[in-house]
């Protein structure tokens, strides 16, 4: 039996469906905060389970029979190291033969301020004893072109990476390389760093879009507070904002940057291109 935790978000829905292109879904486990908005994972004929990171009996719950348990890291931010740790214990009650995490690119180094949580949750896996892998996921390619239709609208990107490369990814390569662990053998023990194939500077991601829209798009680079107010003000938490402009700056000092090729190597394919990613928000797909 292979769990997924956070089932619901947009990497565990990816992930349940990288699965079941191998995994029959009778042995497909969605452990979700809320089964009611998991219906369409009820549909592909995976069990629906309700596990709620602050509910250590539903996690006992959901466990029971676990072969493998993928943690995908908690959006509560600044709430994660208690959570991850409940499921961690939860992990350590069912003896569960792998614990997967999502954690971020170089956890242990990086200088992004999100880096924190996952750094103490990989030091509480490593306490743990349970054989594990650690995926340190970079950045999502979706965190910047979500922003593209809009930029094409504007007329430009608003950043503060400046001329700082991003090896981003799609979030389906993710969800395949989740897949390949839990699917496959020989991953306890590992630490993958995970990163896109090639890597662009927003400046080269405002003109795919030009180049796409056929629209003049550019980049421009402001500080970081204004680039976190410009956030607050298209709607975002506070919260989110402070992330996404503090991981821009990061990202100027070359903080989403690898070269690694981690990522195709252990999915077996290309990451996802930027030229796609782009195309699939401008609806050229
Ligand atoms: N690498 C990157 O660029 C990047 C970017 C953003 C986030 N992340 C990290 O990667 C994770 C997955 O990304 P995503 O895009 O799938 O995020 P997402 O769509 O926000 O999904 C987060 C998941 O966490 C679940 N969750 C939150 N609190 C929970 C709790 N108390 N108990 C059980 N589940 C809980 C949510 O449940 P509900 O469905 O019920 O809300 C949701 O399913 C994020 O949570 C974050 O830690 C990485």
């Amino acid at each position: 039996m292979i769990v997924v935790t956070g089932a619901t978000g947009q990497l565990g829905r990816l992930v349940i469906a990288a699965l079941l292109k191998t995994v029959p879904a009778g042995q497909v486990v969605a452990a979700v905060r809320s089964p009611e908005k998991a219906g369409d994972l009820a549909a592909l004929g995976v069990q629906v389970r309700r596990a709620d990171y602050t509910d250590a009996a539903s996690l006992d719950a959901a466990f029971q029979g676990a072969e493998k348990v993928l943690l995908i890291s908690s959006n509560e931010i600044g709430q994660r190291l208690p959570q991850h740790r409940a499921v961690i214990d939860a992990a350590k009650r069912a003896d569960v033969k792998l614990l997967a995490y999502t954690s971020v690119l170089r956890a242990d180094t990086s200088t992004l301020g999100l880096a924190a949580e996952h750094e103490q949750t990989e030091q509480a896996i490593k306490a743990s004893g349970l054989p594990a892998t650690i995926l340190r996921n970079g950045w999502y390619t979706e965190n910047y072109t979500a922003g593209v239709p809009n930029a094409v609208a504007q007329g430009a990107i608003y950043g503060s990476a400046g001329d700082g490369r991003i090896a981003s990814a799609a979030r389906s390569d993710y969800a395949d390389a989740a897949a390949t662990v839990l699917t496959g053998s020989g991953h306890a023990g590992k630490v993958y760093e995970l990163a896109g194939d090639s890597a662009y500077t927003l400046t080269e991601l405002a003109a795919e879009a030009a180049r796409q829209s056929g629209k003049a798009v550019i980049y421009r680079n402001v500080p970081e507070a204004d680039y976190k107010a410009a956030l607050i003000g298209f709607g975002l938490p506070e919260t989110i904002a402070a992330l996404l402009s503090d991981s821009d700056t990061a990202a100027s000092q070359g903080a989403l940057f690898d070269d690694g090729r981690q990522l195709s190597s252990l999915i077996g394919h290309p990451t996802t291109s930027l030229a796609a990613s782009v195309a699939a928000v401008l609806g050229k797909h």
